[in-house]
């Protein structure tokens, strides 16, 4: 899919830089240090998954990667910016401008159907009405549901509904989606499948995933792996040779940068 709003081939910057990142929180008189110091570079297009023990910082590491949470010390810059200097306004605007989120529980709205769900995010976008319903109408096909777009969530498998999570993560053609723990609430088959189809938008919409997984299989799918281990990183490898292969189907002008430029200025 092309996304010429927000890639560009100019900008050399990794798409998210995270430098000596430390994340501790204030329990009455004692501190919790969850995040010790974490360096990571995550490139445009990356297919990457997160493990490790419970309670090792994995979703605090997530919610700082999609500015829902702010760091105690140490940087995390989008394409060279540092974010976490502007508002919690301008926050808000650029994360649901240039990040998608999908949960372990689907978290869709239980009075709208599938195809309302999908494309609410791009009408608060301000997206005409009928180019949101056409996109998400795509997206809803892309993931196998054409045939339960105005099937409520309760009327949809549990697998299905992660998939409409999945789509709604998508219509604002995020650079990219954070998914913590997408396959717990699923049986193995139907978790399985949603991984595959993780991978598949991976390659088709060119968007970088950071998936946070316990299963390791599963993990093993992704580009790259890596182990977290109480507020470290222990262990960080690529296990993909491949992906210059597979993102080279993709015409140049849909490989590049965000356009930070388009979000409010910091
Ligand atoms: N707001 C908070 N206040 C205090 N402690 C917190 C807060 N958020 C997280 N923690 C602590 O930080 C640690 C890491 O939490 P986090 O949710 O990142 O773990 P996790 O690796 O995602 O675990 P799981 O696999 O169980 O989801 C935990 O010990 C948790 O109790
Ligand atoms: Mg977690």
């Amino acid at each position: 899919m092309n996304n010429p709003d927000t890639l560009s081939q100019s900008n050399p910057q990794p798409l998210v830089l995270i430098k000596d990142l430390c994340r501790s929180f204030k329990m009455g008189k004692q501190t919790v240090k969850v995040l010790n110091g974490i360096n990571l570079t995550l490139h445009r297009q990356e297919m990457v998954s997160i493990v490790g023990a419970s309670g090792a910082g994995k979703s605090t590491l997530l919610h700082i990667m999609g500015t829902l949470d702010r760091p105690t010390s140490g940087q995390v810059l989008f394409e060279g910016k540092n974010l976490f200097k502007a508002s919690e306004t301008t926050l808000a605007k650029f994360r649901n401008r240039f990040i998608g989120f999908v949960f372990q529980f689907h978290h869709l709205l239980p009075e709208f159907t599938a195809l309302e769900n999908t494309y609410l995010p791009a009408l608060i976008q301000k997206t005409p009405k009928s180019q949101a319903i056409q996109s998400a109408t795509d997206l809803l096909t892309e993931v196998g549901l054409s045939h339960r777009l105005h099937h409520k969530p309760g009327e949809l498998s549990g697998g299905e509904q992660q998939r409409v999570a999945v789509a709604r993560a998508l219509i604002r053609n995020p650079v990219l989606v954070l998914a913590d723990e997408p396959t717990g609430n699923l049986d193995t088959h139907t978790g399985d499948d949603l991984f595959a189809l993780l991978r598949k938008l991976n390659a088709s919409h060119g968007t970088a995933f950071v998936i946070v997984t316990h299963n390791e299989k599963l993990s093993h799918q992704t580009d790259r792996l890596i182990h977290l281990q109480d507020g470290h990183i222990i262990d960080d490898r690529c296990l993909s040779a491949s992906r210059v292969t597979e993102s080279s189907e993709h015409p140049e002008d849909e490989k590049g940068g965000l356009h930070l430029d388009e979000a409010p200025p910091l």
